[in-house]
């Protein structure tokens, strides 16, 4: 392969705080996707491919209308690498431990390559939005036949026909910041639950993440385009609807000739015959108190609310440029609660931000046992190349890192486990999804507010709403056993 020698920085915006600030609106277009042209809905046909997603819900839905794309082609999904024509990797940049997984994997498929040539072997999200990425594919992953952007995904048919003709590697990553593309294909995950994109890009620039770079300018899709989706799965008999965006509270700031924001989606979205509907994930800057009001209607928007907080510092929070402080967060969580009261709230929290004190490591165990959340998600902060964050000095060392995760850990899961002991006793309305992973005797759902319930109860009640009585609360799951004579009879609200 020469692809190695080409020169491809053309194609990216490198993580640059100064220019991605200065971004455009005037750029965003809104393009209907097309028909393909003949030859390539025969491209796949007799042919598998594998699909393996890394990395948040946005990627898990992308990778429903990347198999659209591809099933549309003619191409059928496989689970076994051995019989796939086609491999691609849907990747994960936020973390350099979700890189190395990538990495891995790739050096691994090498085998593959030499015993079955004419594999396609492709990698496609947000780490491909990074040129230091693309770069060390080609140079040490050369059995690598394609590459492309978060921005590019539309263009698969045609990018995978040029890679089956081409002897180089194929490589299309914009540095455009993105259009919106409707009517794009999609094979969803199941019949049950779907996730719809409302907005698209970050423009909150915090410190230490990637996204702002690797997913472009906030853009919102029309009104009219995400309800007349909602209308479509409701019809279709979906259960649950999770809108999606990197900070869904952004909704419609956007918009030039529109006074609509996120508050007014989710009470149009009310009105939509969808059992349960959620949201991830929002910024607790631009959650404001109309919003608010129309959670608390409750109905079909369930109570439930991931408000990442990330440290309980002000000054962390400063650093990290979150726009917000220990005690404007703390005030938001009381407006929730007193408009919410059985509101379940969880969290994202890094540990270890460059030269954290155990002073401010302090204020984030204080403020997770003032919230009482349901549970969050912790990580050690990890440093990415060319946000802002990772030019910092760091005095933290790895051990104290990682004994201050665990420590937090310890807190977060204490108070998990003290929630869900409230629930002992209690009915609750599970929607289930299927065999529990570890025991098929056994069903599992998951609440409103988004918990994993375990009963026994026969096959047929897969997809349904039930009830279940809790009587064995444990930290992450709740077992129970199901209430027979009880039926839901209504969409999201109790019988
Ligand atoms: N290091 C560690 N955690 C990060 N996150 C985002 N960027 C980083 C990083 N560089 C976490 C934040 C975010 C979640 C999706 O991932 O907590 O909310
Ligand atoms: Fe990243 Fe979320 Fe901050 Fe956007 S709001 S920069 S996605 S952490």
């Amino acid at each position: 392969m020469s692809g190695q020698t080409k020169d491809y920085s053309k194609y990216f915006i490198a993580p640059d705080l100064l220019q991605a600030k200065r971004r455009g609106k005037e750029e965003v277009q809104i393009v209907q996707f097309e028909q393909l042209p003949k030859e390539l809905r025969s491209l796949g046909a007799g042919k598998k491919y594998l699909l393996q997603t890394y990395g948040c819900q946005m990627n898990v839905h992308d990778s429903e209308t990347i198999a659209g794309l591809l099933e549309m082609m003619g191409y059928s999904s496989t689970e076994d690498e051995k019989e796939a024509d086609l491999i691609l990797l849907n990747t994960c940049a936020i973390r350099e431990n979700a890189e190395d997984r990538v990495f891995g994997t790739l050096g691994r498929f090498k085998q593959y390559k030499l015993e079955k040539p004419d594999l396609i072997l492709g990698v496609c999200g947000c780490m491909s939005q990074e040129e230091s990425v693309v770069n060390r594919i080609l140079k040490s992953y050369q059995h690598v036949d394609l590459i492309f952007g978060t921005h590019n995904i539309h263009r698969l048919p045609q990018l995978l026909q040029n890679a089956l003709y081409s002897k180089e590697m194929v490589v299309e990553v914009w540095s455009k910041e993105g259009d919106i593309i409707e009517n794009l294909p999609k094979v969803r995950e199941d019949g049950l639950r779907a996730w719809v994109n409302i907005m698209y890009g970050c423009d909150k620039f915090c410190t230490y993440c990637i996204v702002p770079y690797t997913r472009g300018k906030e853009r919102s899709r029309r009104p009219e385009d995400v309800l007349g989706e909602l209308r479509e799965l409701a019809r279709k008999g979906y259960q649950e609807v999770t809108l999606l965006g990197q900070n869904v509270n952004a909704y419609g700031k956007d918009f030039e000739d529109l006074d609509y924001r996120f508050g007014d989606l989710m009470d149009d979205a009310r009105k939509i015959g969808i059992p349960r509907i959620r949201f991830t994930t929002s910024h607790p800057q631009d959650f404001d108190d109309h919003l608010i009001e129309v959670l608390a209607k409750g109905g079909n928007l369930v109570e439930h609310i991931h408000l990442p907080v990330q440290s309980g510092s002000s000054e962390i929070l400063k650093m990290m440029a979150r726009k917000y402080d220990r005690a404007t967060y703390l005030e938001l969580v009381r407006k929730i609660k007193a408009a919410i009261p059985d509101v379940v709230l969880t969290t994202d929290i890094i540990v270890g931000f460059p030269n954290e004190t155990e002073e401010q490591f302090a204020e984030t165990l204080s403020l997770v046992r003032e919230v009482e959340y349901d549970s969050a998600y912790t990580f050690i902060y990890s440093p990415r190349d060319g946000t802002p964050a990772a030019k910092m000095q760091d005095n933290v060392p790895l051990e104290v890192k990682r004994e201050r995760l665990h420590r937090l850990n310890e807190v977060v899961n204490e108070i998990a486990r003290q929630k869900n002991e409230k629930l002992r006793g209690e009915i609750v309305e599970v929607l289930v999804e299927g065999e529990s992973k570890k025991n098929p005797e056994i069903l599992s759902g998951r609440t409103r507010s988004n918990k994993l319930v375990n009963f026994s109860g026969p096959k047929h009640l897969i997809g349904q709403m039930v009830y279940v009585k809790i009587d064995q609360p444990q930290t992450w799951t709740l077992n129970g056993v199901w209430v027979e004579d009880q039926k839901v009879m209504v969409s999201g609200v109790s019988s």
